[in-house]
C-alpha cells in the first residue's frame, strides 16, 4: 500500500472492519497509536498513511509476522514494528519510552497468513505438525501440550473455547490416541475428532471448533487478551480510543466484560463491606452493540463473517467526557 492508502495491501489479506476501525479510532495526524496485532500490516498501513508528525508502534506475538509488517512499513519513518506480547504493553511501550498513547487497535486471533501455512499447524485442512503457537520462539507446542493435558480438562478447554458439544468423548478419543502415541499432527488432531463422532467419511463441523479451542488453550489467548485490554485502557490518554476486534463469542466475553468494569465507578471496600473509597469510571463505551461488516465486505472477505469490534473512549481522571 502506498501512503495514500490507495492500494491493496496485499493479495491475500483484507484487513478486517477497517474503515469502522480508522474511524473509531479517529486517528490524528499528530498522535501516537498502537496496532497491538500486527499481523500482514493491513490495519497498520493504514494508520501510518494518516500520520504526519505522528508515530505508530505496531507489534506482534509472532516473529514471522513482525518480519512481514517491518517490510510492509518499511517506507513509513515514523512506524516501529518490534516483537511482543500486547499482554504486557506497558512494558513494551516503556522499553521504547513512551507512557501515554492516542490509540490502540487490536485485532484479536491469527491472520489468513498463519492459517494458510500448513508447518503452523492452525489448519485442519492441510498435514502439519501440532504446533499451533503464535510466538514461534517460546513456550509450549500444541502437540507438548496434548501430551500432558487430563482428559477432564482438556474437555473442558473445548467446551469453553470452541463450543464443542461431545466436549467429553471427543476429548476421549484425542487422549486415547495420544496414549497409543498417534498425536503429532493436524491429521492425527482431525482424525481424532472423525473418531469420536463415528465419521466414516467427510469432515464432521467440530474439528474447526477442536482445532480453536486448543490454539487458544496453548496460546492463552483469553488471559492475554483481558490483560491487554487493561494495559490499554491505562496507557491511553484521556479522550484517546481503544478499538477491538475479535472473532468468536468468547473473545467478545471478555472484551465486554473488560469495557464494561472500566465503565462503571470502582468501589474500594473494608473488609466490613463499607465503601472505602469511589473510582471514577476511566471510559466511556461507544459502541453499546459490537459493530458487524456488512453482506459486501463479508462477501469480499468471507473471513470477516463472525467479526465483532467494539470501541471505548478514556475519560477524563474525573470522570467526565474527554
Ligand atoms: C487477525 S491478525 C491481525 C491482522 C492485522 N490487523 C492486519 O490487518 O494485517 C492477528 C495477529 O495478532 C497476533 N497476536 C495474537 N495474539 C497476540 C498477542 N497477545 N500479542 C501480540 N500479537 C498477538 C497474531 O500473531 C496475528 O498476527
Amino acid at each position: 500500500m502506498g501512503r495514500d492508502g490507495s492500494e491493496p495491501c496485499a493479495p491475500s489479506h483484507i484487513p478486517v472492519l477497517a474503515a469502522a476501525a480508522l474511524d473509531w479510532l479517529e486517528v490524528k495526524s499528530d498522535g501516537v497509536y498502537v496496532d497491538c496485532t500486527a499481523g500482514l500490516a493491513g490495519h497498520s498501513m493504514m494508520i501510518a498513511s494518516r500520520l504526519t508528525t505522528g508515530r505508530l508502534i505496531a507489534l506482534d506475538r509472532d516473529p514471522a509476522s513482525v518480519e512481514i509488517a517491518r517490510n510492509r512499513l518499511a517506507g513509513f519513518p515514523n512506524a516501529v514494528v518490534v516483537h511482543g506480547n500486547y499482554g504486557e504493553l506497558k512494558a513494551v511501550l516503556a522499553g521504547l519510552g513512551v507512557n501515554e498513547v492516542d490509540g490502540v487497535l487490536i485485532d484479536a486471533g491469527f491472520s489468513s497468513m498463519q492459517l494458510e501455512d500448513a508447518r503452523r499447524g492452525f489448519t485442519f485442512q492441510q498435514e502439519g505438525p501440532l504446533d499451533m503457537r503464535l510466538d514461534t520462539s517460546s513456550g509450549e507446542t500444541a502437540e507438548e501440550f496434548l501430551a500432558r493435558v487430563e482428559e477432564g480438562e482438556l474437555a473442558r478447554i473445548l467446551k469453553e473455547y470452541g463450543d464443542v458439544r461431545p466436549a467429553r468423548r471427543i476429548a476421549a478419543a484425542i487422549v486415547r490416541r495420544r496414549d497409543y502415541g498417534c498425536m503429532e499432527s493436524t491429521g492425527d488432531l482431525a482424525t481424532a475428532v472423525c473418531e469420536a463422532l463415528d465419521f466414516v467419511s467427510g469432515q464432521p463441523d467440530e474439528i474447526r471448533t477442536v482445532f480453536q479451542a486448543i490454539r487458544i488453550a496453548v496460546n492463552d489467548e483469553l488471559r492475554w487478551l483481558q490483560k491487554g485490554m487493561e494495559e490499554a485502557i491505562d496507557v491511553l490518554r484521556p479522550g484517546g480510543r481503544l478499538v477491538a476486534i475479535v472473532f468468536h463469542s468468547g473473545e467478545d466475553r471478555v472484551i465486554k466484560n473488560v469495557l464494561r468494569d472500566a465503565s462503571r465507578p470502582r468501589r474500594d471496600l473494608y473488609p466490613d463491606g463499607r465503601v472505602r473509597s469511589t473510582q471514577p469510571p476511566r471510559v466511556k463505551v461507544l459502541t453499546p452493540k459490537p459493530v458487524k461488516p456488512g453482506p459486501a465486505e463479508i462477501a469480499r472477505n468471507p473471513r470477516a463473517k463472525s467479526a465483532l469490534l467494539r470501541a471505548a473512549e478514556k475519560l477524563e481522571q474525573g470522570g467526565a467526557a474527554a
